[in-house]
């Protein structure tokens, strides 16, 4: 090994949280009401396409798929509300970590862990920053495992509480533990991408990933 380098985690605790929390519950309300319709839809794409297919352990309800059958400009219908809502730590974000803007969240989802439930090791692609939101999580639920690069012999449980908010690399592998309680586990997950200063809005297409260059 020639050198040892940190990798940059970032925390925040929302402000107001008991009125935030009851907003994006309610934003979350009429996807929980489909719930087991959403959970087959994951568990048929965990069969068919996803790496997670390695992965036996892993039983969530998440909407994530749903952005690839529809466009992840406008999906899901709650991300410009829940952006509003965490303004101030997006700006925290910016001044703390001196990353330049700009950057757009391009992709958005929810994540409920029943009793027993886990989120494998994955990471979220090879570039950008991503977010987890803590919604509910009661003080005996553990919040996301990091792991290392080079083996799942190194993990890291971060000290989260319900109302945090965490930025981190998106190439960085983490997981959600086994959730041990009777009540649920409910997280809200996004993307972050830098997007060239000059361009108003981000149109992704096959042929401009030159224009995205800085990794972060
Ligand atoms: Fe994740």
């Amino acid at each position: 090994m020639i050198f040892n380098y940190k990798i940059p985690i970032f925390k925040y605790s929302l402000e107001d949280w008991d009125s935030k929390k009851s907003k994006i519950l309610s934003l979350l309300e009429t996807k929980f009401s489909s719930s087991e319709q959403i959970r087959q839809g994951y568990r048929e794409q965990i069969e068919n396409s996803h790496g997670l297919r390695n992965q036996p352990t892993t039983e969530v309800e998440t909407d994530f798929y749903e952005g690839f059958t529809q466009n992840w400009k406008d999906t899901p219908h709650y991300k410009g509300d829940m952006i509003e809502l965490l303004l101030p730590e997006l700006r925290k974000l910016v001044e703390d970590s001196g990353i330049p803007p700009r950057y757009d969240a391009t992709a958005m989802w929810y994540e409920r862990a029943k009793k027993t439930e886990v989120h494998g090791v994955h990471d979220h692609g090879a570039k950008g920053i991503s977010a987890v939101l803590y919604v509910e999580l009661n003080d005996n639920q553990k919040g996301t495992r990091f792991y290392s690069e080079w083996g799942e012999d190194f993990a890291l449980d971060l000290d989260v509480k319900e109302g945090d908010i965490i930025f981190f690399p998106c190439w960085l592998k983490h997981g959600g533990s086994k959730n041990t309680e009777d009540e649920i586990r409910t997280i809200v997950s996004f993307n972050m991408i830098r997007i060239r200063p000059e361009e108003d809005e981000w149109e992704p297409s096959d042929t401009d990933y030159q224009n995205f260059t800085v990794h972060v």
